[in-house]
């Protein structure tokens, strides 16, 4: 089955236990410099989900977003060929909408398609949704790097 109709036969249930999992990984962040615990779950596509926090530094450009930490952990646990269906980021000041980063959208690039559906919260503690497409169209990925695979 194609990454995307993985991602599409996502269910209710499905995507309120990545959220769970996503906010319970919240609960583990270091972030005492900023205060905004952050936590995701990424749903790999062989089924595995894995989470990560933020990790802050007191050198404050050192932090690791709650995105990478679970994406390099996934490579760590599941290895290089992970692609992730889906994923889910929590914070827990519940009222503040948190999207991934720039950072981070770069790095979900890195290992899923366009279509992966992300699940954020949204204003006013709202559930959001919405794909890698619409967070970073027109990206920059392996694609664009084609051209020097036979130099
Ligand atoms: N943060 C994340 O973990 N993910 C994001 O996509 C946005 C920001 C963290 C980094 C930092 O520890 C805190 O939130 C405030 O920026």
């Amino acid at each position: 089955m194609s990454l995307e109709n993985k991602s599409a036969n996502l269910d209710e249930s499905g995507i309120r236990s990545l959220r769970e999992q996503a906010a319970h990984a919240a609960k583990h962040a270091y972030a005492p410099y900023s205060h905004f615990h952050v936590g995701a779950a990424l749903l790999l596509e062989d089924g595995h989900v894995i989470t990560g926090c933020n990790v802050e530094n007191a050198s404050y450009r050192l932090t690791t977003c709650a995105e990478q930490a679970a994406i390099a952990r996934a490579v760590v646990e599941r290895g290089a060929h992970i692609r992730i269906v889906a994923m889910a980021v929590a914070n827990e000041n519940a009222t503040i909408a948190c999207q991934p980063c720039g950072a981070c959208r770069q790095t979900i690039a890195e290992f899923a398609d366009p279509t992966c559906r992300i699940f954020f919260p949204g204003e006013h503690g709202e559930p959001g949704e919405c794909t890698l497409a619409d967070l970073l169209p027109a990206s920059f990925n392996a694609q664009s790097l084609q051209h020097t695979a036979s130099k």
